[in-house]
């Protein structure tokens, strides 16, 4: 418990970045922190910003719905992102950002311990994984990070623009859920 309070207490007290100086809170995660499922996003937007909370925006609304869809519980998922603050305009994180905001991300990874981690969309895949993937060609196929099973599909709110990527995101979503120990 006490790590997470270390951990949280880091976070809000950053300023590797320029991104502190626009945020109104860092958003660390939303969920269970003991969850099998592990989902990792880009950024904070606007929403998450304000609220303080990852993924409560439409993009969120978007996989709520596929994880409600699928019978799963928000107690069996954990979600955060690569980025713990909103980058302004909400322009794609750069490699720097990314890399002075990655210390926090492993140390989550390290606590929560998942079975699983689902990453939504290319920019996670690309600072997580390898930086030259992209997630039209990776999406749906396993991948592994220390050890720890991956699989990279769409960004939820890339069906926000295209509904036809819905089917493919809630079917990696359920493949990956199927490897948990909770499913
Ligand atoms: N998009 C993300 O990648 N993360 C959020 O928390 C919200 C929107």
């Amino acid at each position: 418990m006490w790590e997470w309070e270390i951990l949280e207490n880091e976070c809000k007290n950053c300023t590797k970045c320029e991104l502190h100086k626009s945020r109104l809170n860092v958003v660390i995660d939303r969920g269970n922190r003991n969850a099998g499922l592990m989902f990792i996003g880009e950024a904070p937007g606007a929403t998450e910003d304000r609220v303080g909370k990852a993924f409560v925006g439409n993009a969120g609304k978007m996989l709520d719905l596929a994880l409600t869809g699928l019978g799963i519980a928000e107690d069996d998922i954990y979600i955060c992102n690569i980025l713990k603050c909103r980058p302004p305009n909400n322009i794609n994180p750069t490699k720097e950002q990314a890399l002075m905001c990655m210390g926090y991300l492993m140390k989550q990874i390290e606590l929560v311990k998942p079975d699983v981690i689902v990453l939504l969309g290319g920019v996670a895949l690309k600072h997580l994984i390898d930086s030259s993937l992209g997630i039209t060609r990776s999406r749906g196929s396993w991948t592994e990070f220390n050890e720890i099973p991956v699989m990279p599909t769409y960004h939820p709110a890339a069906l926000l623009r295209d509904d036809s990527k819905k089917m493919d995101m809630w079917k990696d979503i359920k493949e990956a859920w199927k490897r948990t120990k909770n499913s």
